[in-house]
């Protein structure tokens, strides 16, 4: 499949639902994309024909989810472009992954005085996590500040870099404002220290081609509900060097080798880091989401993406009082506003009246609330399966709720 705007809606019958009487407007990919139909068939395809576990069974079903399994695997290693299959380890999501890294390798790697350092502008799931593994570690834990517009400050990061840091973990898009970091050049100076990065990819692999190898980072983490997969599935990219160095996060059954009384021995990665029955079904379906994505070709998406966010940043900036926080060159498929006046869940209940689904609040960035003063924002993010015209009818309800507002 080519870029095809109207055979590709086609595979999201859920865009053929009403909202309150109207169509619906799905502006809310950056909390969860839509799921075409090859995914879903390809779900129910294994729950109704394939069902079975994996890695333990010696019959036919059992060998065939376990081949299916590692094959989903083998697509993710490829889609990222890892160097080896066993590079990709399946967790429960994003948040599951920083977790796991932070209390699995940062728990064991940081001592008194050390540094791990983030950026204001990170989601809770990668703020909070390396706030608490300092906390239990007694190292510091550093913020760094980016620019008004959002974007990234590199005189403020290097301010923070130093021979203590021992992780940098950044977003590679924010969720908030779109911002896309130059992971590459902030990798290239965290080596220098010799700091390890953790790059949170879950606003970026939806929405443009990402190159673990090339970026040279030490993890990378995605979720696959954000790229047209299920739920419950996600990614941890862990470099192969690394892997021997750390312990398990979760104990169980499957990551085992030997187990005495005295003394357990784990499977090699990334096996010791599955413990217990995995999500199956989610590698399935992420596999099939990756497939879906490579048909109609990454850089397509993100080229038709670009135009999507460019239409509708013109639109929002000819109505008064709309103000749109984070302008930063070059930003992924995100538009956050605010409009004067107003509240921004008053604001999207108004546009959910009108069939727009958006997000609104502090969209689990309060630090970066915080810098901008506000409550929070509206948060208009975009997919492949948007359109111009529903930009169109987006900008012209948005001009009746901020008259309706604001009488
Ligand atoms: N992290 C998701 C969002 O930004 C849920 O909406």
């Amino acid at each position: 499949m080519s870029f095809n705007a109207d055979l590709i809606r086609r595979q999201f019958p859920i865009l053929e639902c009403k909202v309150h009487g109207k169509p619906l407007v799905y502006f809310d990919s950056a909390a969860t994309a839509l799921k075409p139909m090859t995914v879903v068939d390809r779900i129910n395809e294994h729950y109704l024909y394939e069902a079975s576990n994996v890695h333990r069974g010696l019959h036919f079903l059992s060998d065939q989810a376990t081949q299916y399994f590692e094959d989903s695997r083998a697509r993710v290693a490829g889609f990222i472009n890892a160097s080896a299959v066993n590079e990709v380890v399946f967790t429960a999501g994003t948040t599951a992954s920083v977790n796991f890294v932070s209390q699995a390798f940062g728990r064991a790697l940081l001592k008194k005085n050390d540094e791990v350092l983030v950026s204001e502008i990170e989601h809770h799931s990668n703020f909070v996590p390396w706030q608490k593994v300092a906390q239990q570690t007694g190292s510091k834990f550093e913020v760094f500040e980016i620019n008004k517009d959002g974007s990234f400050n590199l005189e403020n990061f290097l301010n923070k870099l130093n021979s203590n840091t021992k992780i940098v973990s950044v977003s590679h898009v924010s969720n908030t404002l779109g911002t896309v970091f130059p992971v590459k050049e902030i990798i290239k100076h965290a080596k220098k220290i010799g700091a390890f990065v953790f790059v949170d990819g879950a606003q970026a692999v939806p929405h443009q081609s990402v190159d673990v190898k090339d970026l040279d980072c030490d993890f990378y983490a995605f979720s696959g509900h954000k790229l047209y997969g299920p739920t419950g599935i996600g990614v941890l990219y862990i470099k192969s060097n690394l892997q021997d160095k750390m312990e398990p996060y979760q104990m169980g059954g499957g990551m085992v080798d030997k187990v005495e009384q005295a003394i357990t021995t784990y499977q090699d990665a990334p096996y010791k880091f599955e413990a217990g029955t995995p999500h199956i079904a989610g590698a399935v379906g992420l596999a099939a989401a990756i497939e879906f994505v490579n048909e109609i070709g990454i850089d397509s998406i993100s080229e038709k993406e670009q135009e999507l966010l460019v239409y509708a940043t013109k639109i929002i900036s000819e109505i008064p009082s709309v103000k749109q926080i984070g302008t930063a060159p070059g930003k992924g498929p995100i538009l956050s506003f605010v409009i004067e006046g107003t509240h921004p869940s008053d604001v999207a209940t108004l546009l959910d009246q009108e069939g727009i689904a958006v997000r609104a609040g502090h969209h689990c960035t309060q630090p970066l609330m915080k810098k901008y003063g506000i409550p929070g924002t509206v948060r208009a993010s975009f997919s492949m399966y948007n359109t111009t015209d529903e930009m169109d009818y987006f900008g012209k309800t948005l001009k009746k709720i901020v008259g309706i507002l604001k009488d």
